[in-house]
């Protein structure tokens, strides 16, 4: 059975938790392959809104196992915070959600360090969640990192002392005035990590290979987005893993040859959150009111996200480089009211049009060039098959399909699972 993909298209944020949510029904295992707790990962049904940060979005479904793949970074005050927002719910957490033994700890010291590395940068800061993300890939890659599978160790405890003391020797190179106390944030960590420990910790890839040779469907769950790829994304204004689909083999064990569909999620315009270029970012009234009808706020970081076109150059680039079978698109609800709409179909670059992502995408190398397309009036939001779509919404998608060579499945209408048009 082959292994399905969920993965964001644009700078995070798309809508990936309601989507898998949705999906759920048809997995028997929903796992997470990347990132950590810098992503927020929203779903609404029955009335409530739940925010999972490491705890993959398939969680509330009775039948399906989530898995916390190797490739994921683990905060285990974060995630001992996500198990008891859960608590209300009586999951049988023990048997639905499985951590692998490889996946990586963040440390408070990894939080620290990354308040340090920005608070150093000044201007050219990342604009990152604080979630300790990039120190702990950098000890990974470095070889020097704590994984769950140490906790199982009776010298866990050492090794963390050596990491922490390194960690704060580091700090103090940065030489910025971070005011913390480490006994505090270390009492939470000691508390957490206990409760962690009764969770059930695997080997992943194996337990992955078992499942698809008995014919289980599995679907990996991507955070972040293709724009905030540490390789093919805005560099250095990244996040540090590989959120493409590449990622998911690594992040899961999970063989190039064994992956069935790629679902790519964007939003029916863009969004970013934290630092870094935007080329169709919109600073008027456009822009505002995206935000607003979107209620466009970090998951994580409550932080206002910025808002634009759709970009189209940006969206062909990461469709190609995630190998994408088919699309998902979200928040279409949002743009009704606008008399116009923009696309931005290619990118005035050094003097020349172009139509690939170019190296540099900075507003002194880039400018959009935009077709434009007559908007929507109608409220999407209780529309419930393809045949309520308005006209012009319908003339929206069959051009992005045309430029995209993908066929969008999913045109989701609101927040809601419910609010979910197949097409
Ligand atoms: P994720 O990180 O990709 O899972 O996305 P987030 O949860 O961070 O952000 C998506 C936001 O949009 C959440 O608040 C969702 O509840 C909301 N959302 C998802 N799909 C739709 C939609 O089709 N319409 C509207 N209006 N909101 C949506
Ligand atoms: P989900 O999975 C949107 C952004 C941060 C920052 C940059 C680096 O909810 O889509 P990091 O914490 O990794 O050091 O931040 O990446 N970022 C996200 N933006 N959605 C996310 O996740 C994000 N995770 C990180 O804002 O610009
Ligand atoms: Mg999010």
């Amino acid at each position: 059975m082959a292994v399905d993909l969920l993965l964001g298209l644009q700078w995070g944020d798309e809508g990936k938790g309601k989507i898998v949510d949705v999906l759920t029904q048809d997995y028997d295992i929903i796992a997470r392959f990347q990132g950590g707790p810098n992503a927020g990962h929203t779903l609404e049904f029955d009335g409530i809104k739940h925010v999972l940060h490491t705890i993959p979005s398939g969680i509330f479904h009775k039948n399906a196992v989530n898995v916390v793949g190797n490739g994921v970074v683990i905060d285990p005050v974060i995630f001992k915070k996500e198990l008891d927002a859960l608590k209300k719910f009586n999951l049988d957490i023990n048997s639905k959600l499985f951590i692998s033994r490889k996946a990586h700890l963040i440390l408070p010291t990894h939080r620290l360090l990354d308040a340090a590395s920005e608070a150093s940068k000044g201007k050219a800061k990342i604009g990152s969640t604080l979630k300790g993300i990039g120190p702990t890939y950098m000890d990974k890659t470095g070889r020097n990192g704590m994984r769950i599978g140490d906790l199982e160790l009776s010298d866990w405890k050492e090794k963390y002392r050596s990491l922490a003391n390194k960690h704060e020797a580091m700090i103090n190179f940065y030489d910025v005035d971070i005011q913390y106390d480490l006994a505090e944030l270390e009492a939470d960590f000691f508390k957490a990590v206990e409760e962690l420990k009764l969770l059930t910790f695997i080997d992943s890839e194996e337990y992955l290979y078992q499942a698809q040779k008995a014919g289980k469907k599995i679907l990996a769950e991507g955070a972040q987005g293709s724009l905030l790829d540490i390789d093919f994304g805005t560099y250095p204004f990244v996040t540090s893993s590989n959120t493409t689909a590449a990622g998911a083999c690594t992040g899961l064990g999970v063989a190039p040859n064994q992956i069935g569909a790629v679902k790519g999620i964007f939003k029916a315009y863009t969004t970013r959150v934290g630092s870094g270029p935007f080329p169709t970012e919109l600073f008027d009234e456009d822009g505002e009111t995206m935000a607003r009808v979107g209620n466009e706020f970090g998951a994580t970081t409550g932080r206002p996200r910025r808002c634009g076109w759709l970009d189209l150059v940006a969206l062909k680039y990461a469709v190609r480089v995630n190998g994408v079978t088919e699309l998902m698109m979200m928040k279409g609800d949002v743009l009704s009211g606008f008399n116009k709409l923009k696309i931005c179909t290619a990118y005035h670059y050094k003097g020349e049009q172009i139509e690939h992502f170019p190296y540099n995408i900075e507003a002194e190398n880039v400018t959009p060039v935009y077709s434009e397309m007559d908007g929507w009036k109608e409220d999407l939001t209780n529309m419930t098959s393809a045949d309520q779509l308005p006209k012009a919404l319908n003339e929206y998608i069959a051009f992005l399909e045309k430029e995209l060579e993908v066929p969008i499945k999913i045109v989701s209408v609101g927040p809601d699972r419910t609010q979910t048009i197949l097409k």
